[in-house]
């Protein structure tokens, strides 16, 4: 009694009468076997098991895989076989039952024959062939190879992009721009979404408490300011958020701690933690997930906060993904107004879990003199902004926003808003021989971006937005303080 898979020599051909005679015979045979008999002959290989790979969802990618290697084997012969993509494809008869795992090119070499299943169309990319689902990026974009051979890409509009990149740069806009490795990949909703953070005050707030600053109408001021010449060592360098939509947190510690430096005159000079207040000034406050300056700065008057080195910033690589890391840090009033923490340095290697504080926070009025004034004589100030999709490959010069994207489809021109703290200003000459005003500003996307992490904007235009909320605030600086500092 021959297995019933037999290792014939020839396939049967169930529309011969004698081949079909065959199959019944051993039909027959089979249900005439007794039960345990019938197991043992019918205890499968795994490759019997095994799904044929066309049901296994995987497509002929074409090409020679049987004629490569020289492989058409006659009858069952389970080693002959080739790698086909991620696993292997057979060259022999056998291969040939109703769930094929055969190699695409078995029929056509082999046997000689158009193959039952229409061979799939394979995509070319950079003089390689790829299968039907295999994927790729191109930047923000993910590609997939379609059955018809080509490529289907998605159609987001990318932080980074090529066309406005050239374009900015070949125009005459005073500013150049470039590709940035941290933002590349990411679409520009991600970058809006991510890499910004503050909630425009309501109308209640941005009429609220401006200061009114004694000007003299002809008051002169210098052409040329930097907070980092006048108060060297007390401004901090700029800072990065990541991924983080901090950014109110950020740039309320930045222009905190250089107040706190400047007003202290040096005796002190903390960075403070951004992550303290991202995490624990959580009233109405939505972490990374975009915040109020007007609520941090309730918060750094009320509570304080320590430093960075005390509580350092918690990069979120993927968004949203983890759920706010906790406050670990408490403060307590110990009377006279101080406060003092109620934990350690939520890291072992700070000790120093000493609150920083401020004094209520004062809006300045959008005149371009009044800020200027207040920059030069107490130190820089916070300042929210538009960003729009072309700030993000701001590189050098002094940016204005351009209509770079205004040819481009809808969803590649977004804005979001921001802040940052503004640390100077100056005067430039442009080659068409007029004089263009600017600040100068930290940003809180890494050093590597803009001008060594700052960037200038057109002064004077309220350009973005930039003269629109403008902030100072006096650091929370007792004698005593100066004193115990001083002494250390
Ligand atoms: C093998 O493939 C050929 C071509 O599709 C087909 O005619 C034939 O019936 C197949 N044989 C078996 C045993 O499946
Ligand atoms: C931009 O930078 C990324 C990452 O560094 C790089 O892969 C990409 O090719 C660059 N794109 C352009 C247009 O220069």
């Amino acid at each position: 009694m021959p297995p019933l898979r037999q290792r014939a020599a020839e396939p049967l051909d169930l529309k011969k009468p004698k081949d079909k005679m065959k199959a019944l015979w051993a039909l027959m045979a089979l249900l005439l076997l007794p039960p345990e008999t019938l197991s043992a002959r019918v205890s499968r290989t795994r490759r019997e098991l095994a799904p044929g790979l066309h049901e296994r969802g995987i497509q002929d990618a074409g090409g020679s895989y049987c004629e490569r290697h020289e492989a058409c084997c006659r009858g069952r012969n389970d080693g002959c076989t080739v790698p086909y993509l991620d696993t292997i494809c057979y060259c022999d008869l056998f291969c040939n039952r109703t769930v094929s795992d055969c190699c695409p090119d078995f029929w056509e070499y082999c046997l000689g024959i158009e193959p039952p299943f229409p061979v799939q169309r394979v995509c070319v990319r950079n003089g390689n062939r790829f299968p039907t689902g295999a994927t790729y990026r191109d930047n923000c974009n993910l590609c997939t190879c379609y059955a018809n051979g080509h490529w289907n890409c998605e159609d987001h509009a990318c932080l980074i992009n090529a066309d406005l990149v050239d374009a900015v740069n070949r125009g005459n806009y005073g500013w150049r721009a470039s590709n940035y490795s941290q933002f590349w990949g990411m679409t520009l909703e991600e970058g809006i979404h991510h890499r910004l953070g503050t909630t425009k005050p309501p109308t209640s707030v941005m009429n609220m408490n401006e200061l009114q600053m004694n000007m003299e109408a002809n008051e002169v001021l210098p052409r040329h300011f930097n907070a980092a010449d006048k108060w060297s060592g007390m401004i901090h360098e700029p800072l990065d958020q990541g991924n983080c939509a901090g950014s109110w947190a950020f740039s309320t510690a930045a222009v905190a701690s250089d107040r706190i430096s400047i007003h202290s005159m040096g005796h002190m000079t903390p960075a403070l933690s951004p992550q303290n207040l991202l995490s624990c000034n959580t009233r109405h406050q939505q972490g990374c997930n975009g915040g109020r300056v007007d609520g941090a700065w309730w918060y750094l008057r009320r509570r304080g906060v320590v430093t960075d080195e005390c509580y350092p910033f918690m990069h979120q690589e993927k968004e949203g993904a983890l759920p706010a890391p906790p406050c670990m840090m408490q403060s307590r009033s110990t009377g006279r107004g101080k406060r003092q923490a109620t934990d350690r340095c939520p890291n072992p290697r700070s000790h120093s879990n000493e609150i920083y504080q401020s004094t209520p926070a004062y809006r300045l009025s959008s005149d371009e003199k009044e800020i200027m004034k207040e920059l030069m004589e107490n130190g820089p100030v916070q300042a929210i902004m538009e960003v729009h999709e072309d700030f993000f490959m701001y590189r050098s010069g002094i940016y204005q926003h351009t209509p770079v994207a205004a040819w481009k489809p809808e969803n590649y021109r977004r804005h979001g808003t921001h802040s940052v703290k503004i640390t100077g200003w100056g005067e430039e000459h442009s080659p068409d021989g007029s004089d263009q005003k600017y600040w100068i500003a930290a940003n809180s996307w890494g050093t590597d971006w803009g001008e060594h992490g700052y960037f200038r904007i057109a002064r004077g235009a309220n350009e973005c937005d930039i003269e629109t909320f403008v902030v100072g605030v006096w650091g929370r600086v007792g004698m005593e303080d100066m004193h115990h500092h001083y002494k250390k």
